[in-house]
């Protein structure tokens, strides 16, 4: 439709009477950046730490003066940031006030299928669902989403998602900024547009809808106060279908100190951190008193995609701004060695599987709620070999573990690759292999989602299910247990 977002080079849009600024519009960065609080928690007489979120109906004026219908949890758009520790049980009351079913997704959660929040765990209007695990992985910037079968593009982009951030009290102090909302930030980007009216424009391309209002927390041209010499940036593409690259504007170098499933072997300096849907990137960003820097998305390396598949009319925008205080308060510098990655090698795996993306197939098949593709054994170290046979991105991603990438097309990956990863862009014709382990969580009933996280892409069929089963056993021949009611 028509699309105030989308207008270029113009000045004022009529909306309903109201004068609507056109995303093109100089943006201000007056804003300060919203940090999503903290979920409040309970914790039991067993120790099990209870959360609760409500996903609802919301406004947000994502340009003033315009409101926009948007969803979130506990609030208008997006949600709160739960926290926990290593080790402990969790449990989150999730109630869903929203006039159609939806489900809350764990993203890079390692947790029983029963629990995850894919789309045989939906939760109908009016119910409560309350799921509850034992953290069990590294520290790690984790996220929500719902994940409804068919609809999980619409619900995102509505406005539901938010930060999972895992904290592990026996790690070693590694001098990372860890005072949250302070120097230790969480930064969700996301990109819509909308139309004359000031609704949301569901309607997008190939890839889904690639908006030209970008926001940070919520808000288009934010700014973050900085109070002290270095802040960590917890940045998540939370967007349906965009890929960023984001950098400082000056090109100047920053610390990537974690990918999307916990911290990197080493600090790895760079100029740009690429993040594709579902990604994130922890960056550890050294600022001079006084001065203002903007977090910047340049033009995205897609890989050998074909014209006309580009990140839409625009592909640079400013994100944030940071804006560094008179005086600094000093920073603990950050070690050189941050983590020791549990070994997880090729060499050790047993099974093979190929995954090739076509269009909105994998392996020639799309989504189906009642059929299982892949059974794994429980205890199993297995390389997946994925493929995208498109001239268009796609992106892969694995539930319930974090994988390593053992190399694309038979080298190694670059070195803010070489971490824990749940989500990987894939440039077309190119092969990923990615090794990971299925450590425990055995049920035969319930399956586990890979994806493309292109949100239009899975809803439209890019998506398959694995089981995790005990060895001698067998999935559900139907799959009829995992179908919701
Ligand atoms: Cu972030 Cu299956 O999703
Ligand atoms: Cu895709």
């Amino acid at each position: 439709g028509a699309v105030v977002a989308a207008v270029v080079g113009g000045g004022v849009v009529a909306c309903n009477g109201v004068s609507v600024s056109a995303v093109d519009v100089p943006v201000t960065f007056d804003a300060a950046l919203p940090v999503p609080p903290l979920a409040p928690s309970q914790v039991d007489a067993d120790g099990t730490r209870t959360f609760e979120l409500t996903a609802q109906e919301g406004t947000t004026q994502f340009v003033e003066g315009v409101d926009t219908p948007t969803w979130g949890f506990d609030g208008d758009l997006l949600g709160p940031t739960l926290r926990a520790n290593r080790g402990e049980q969790v449990a989150v009351t999730v109630r869903n006030e929203l006039p159609e079913p939806t489900s809350v997704h764990w993203h890079g959660m390692h947790l029983p299928a029963a629990m995850d929040g894919g789309p045989h765990q939906e939760v109908a209007p009016g119910a409560t669902w309350r799921p509850t695990w034992q953290v069990d992985q590294p520290a790690a910037t984790l996220w929500y989403h719902p994940h409804p079968h068919g609809r999980t593009e619409e619900h995102v982009y509505r406005g539901l998602a938010g930060f999972f951030l895992l904290d592990d009290p026996q790690a070693r102090d590694v001098g990372l900024p860890h005072t949250y909302g302070v120097d230790d930030v969480p930064v969700v980007v996301q990109d819509r547009n909308l139309e004359r009216d000031g609704t949301l424009d569901l309607e997008g391309g190939e890839l889904g809808v690639l908006g030209s209002l970008v926001t940070a927390n919520g808000v288009r041209g934010a700014h973050l106060p900085v109070t002290t010499q270095r802040v960590r940036l917890r940045l998540l593409n939370g967007s349906t279908a965009r890929t960023y690259a984001f950098g400082l504007a000056d090109d100047r170098e920053v610390l990537q100190v974690a990918t999307d499933g916990g911290l990197l072997p080493a600090p790895v300096p760079t100029t740009r951190v690429q993040l594709s849907p579902g990604e994130r990137a922890e960056v550890v960003v050294t600022m001079t008193p006084g001065e203002t820097v903007r977090l910047r998305s340049f033009r995205p390396e897609l890989g050998r995609i074909a014209a006309g598949f580009a990140m839409g009319a625009q592909d640079e925008f400013d994100v944030l701004e940071l804006r560094a205080a008179a005086e600094l308060a000093p920073s603990p510098q950050v070690a050189p060695a941050l983590t020791t990655l549990a070994p997880l090698s090729a060499d050790d795996a047993t099974v093979t599987r190929s995954f090739d993306l076509q269009n909105r197939e994998i392996n020639g098949l799309r989504m189906d709620m009642g059929r299982v593709d892949e059974t794994v054994q429980v205890g199993a170290t297995e390389v997946w070999e994925v493929r995208n046979l498109d001239a268009f991105p796609h992106n892969f991603h694995v539930h319930d573990v974090q994988f390593r990438v053992a190399d694309i097309d038979g080298a190694p990956p670059p070195p803010a690759l070489a971490g824990a990863k749940d989500t990987i862009y894939l440039e077309p014709r190119r092969t990923y292999r990615l090794v990971m382990r299925f450590e425990d969580h055995a049920d035969p009933d319930v399956p586990y989602m890979f994806h493309c996280h292109l949100l239009l892409h899975e809803d439209e069929g890019l998506m398959g299910q694995f089981v995790v089963v005990e060895p001698g056993g067998a999935a559900k021949p139907d799959g009829a247990a995992g179908t919701p009611p």
